[in-house]
Order: structure tokens, then sequence, then C-alpha cells
């Protein structure tokens, strides 16, 4: 039995998309559309987890997951011990700075965020103090509603910071979804991990993203 932790979310559709393009087996779209979080195609001795992106790395640290489909954004700021094993050029979108359209700064802004580490990181390497504060979502609020002057957060068609009169400030990273591996599996079950990583790099390959 292979295991995989595929975050949930935006990166779950696409994810199963590029499994099915390279024959690779996905759950039945009646299992997807269900609330279970432990889905198997047993015919392919294959078992999905539907986790919360943020976990996933730590599943498949623990060996619990052997693989894990989940963001780079994700990655960036766990640093988990996994194997990031394939670009899967999928959900792309950037890390960004926004805030206001004000350019002006106080001398130590706060800066609200739900990756803390990329944030605290990137003022770091620019010089900048700043006070980070962490939050679980909805980022954007934050600048809105004063707690925060500028935020580090995900940006994809920019539809949230448009509609919420927020503007991108600059990009501190491009993002796009990454296949990990547990370290001991990908020794143990390398056959197997290898035949799903060729089948993934052929379909992105053909794709020309490679
Ligand atoms: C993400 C991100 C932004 C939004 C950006 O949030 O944190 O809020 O998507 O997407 P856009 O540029 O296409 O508008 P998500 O939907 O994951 O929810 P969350 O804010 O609750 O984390």
């Amino acid at each position: 039995m292979l295991t995989i932790a595929m975050a949930k979310g935006r990166v779950m559709e696409e994810a199963f998309d590029l499994f099915q393009q390279a024959g690779l087996p996905v759950p039945k779209a009646d299992d997807l559309d269900s609330r279970k979080l432990v889905v198997s195609v047993p015919e392919n001795e294959l078992t999905f987890f539907l986790a919360k992106p943020m976990d996933v790395p730590t599943y498949v640290e623990y060996g619990v997951a052997d693989l894990g489909v989940v963001g780079k954004d994700v990655l960036m700021e766990q640093s988990r011990d996994v194997y990031e094993l394939l670009d899967l050029k999928i959900s792309p979108c950037r890390m960004s700075v926004a805030g206001k359209p004000d350019s002006t700064l106080s001398p130590h802004p706060k800066v609200a965020t739900k990756y803390p580490r990329i944030a605290e990181q990137y003022f770091k390497e620019q010089g900048q103090q700043v006070e980070i504060i962490s939050l679980h979502g909805s980022v954007e609020l934050a600048p809105i509603i004063g707690l925060a002057e500028r935020i580090v957060d995900i940006v994809s068609t920019g539809r949230t910071l448009k509609e919420n009169g927020l503007v991108e400030w600059c990009c501190i990273a491009d993002i796009t979804s990454r296949l990990i591996a547990n370290k001991g599996s990908y020794r143990l079950k390398n056959k197997r991990i290898q035949k799903i990583l060729g089948d993934l790099e052929c379909v992105i390959e053909k794709e020309g993203n490679l």
C-alpha cells in the first residue's frame, strides 16, 4: 500500500487532474464530493489522505504518508525533513507583500501573515525591522481594519486584494505545488515512487512546463 497526503483546497483538483493525465489512479468523484478524509483506490493499493495544506509535510515527515502534494509556500514556511521530488507546475501563485496603496511605512510596521517565518526572513533580508502578527486566514482584513500596515500572503488572481482596496507591493517568491516524499519510504518503496515520478514528469514535460 502507498499513501499520499493531498492538500485540500485549490491544489487538490489540479493535482488529481494531473494524476489522471499521467494515467495514475485517482479517487472516485463520489468520494471526493463526500467529507471522507481517507479515500482508497484498493485495486491500485493506493490511499489518499485529504489534509489541510499546512499539515501535509507533517504527515509525510512522520511517515504516515509516503508521498505528499503541497504548495511550495508551505514547504518554505516549515522546512520539514522530507524530500522535495518534483515541481508539479500546478496552482501557480506568488508569495507577496501587500497592503493599502500608501507607500509610507511607520518605522517599525506591523505585518500580518499566515507565514511568519517567510515574512520574518524576508524583512530581515531587507534590513527592515517589523513586528510579525500571525493570523490563520483572511489576512487581507488586517490592513483594512488597522491591525497591520502590510501583509505577507499568497496572491493568485489578485482578486482578493483588488476587492479589498489593497495593492501588491512586491513579490517574495513564485509558488507552485510540489510532490514530496518521506525519506524512508523513498528508499523502501523506491520502485513504485520512481514510476509515479516518471509518469508525472512525462505529462509535465508534454505540456512544455518542465
Ligand atoms: C488565499 C490567500 C488569499 C487569496 C488569494 O486564501 O491567502 O487570501 O487566496 O487569492 P486571489 O489572489 O485569487 O484572490 P485562501 O482562499 O486559501 O483562504 P484563507 O485566506 O482563509 O487562507
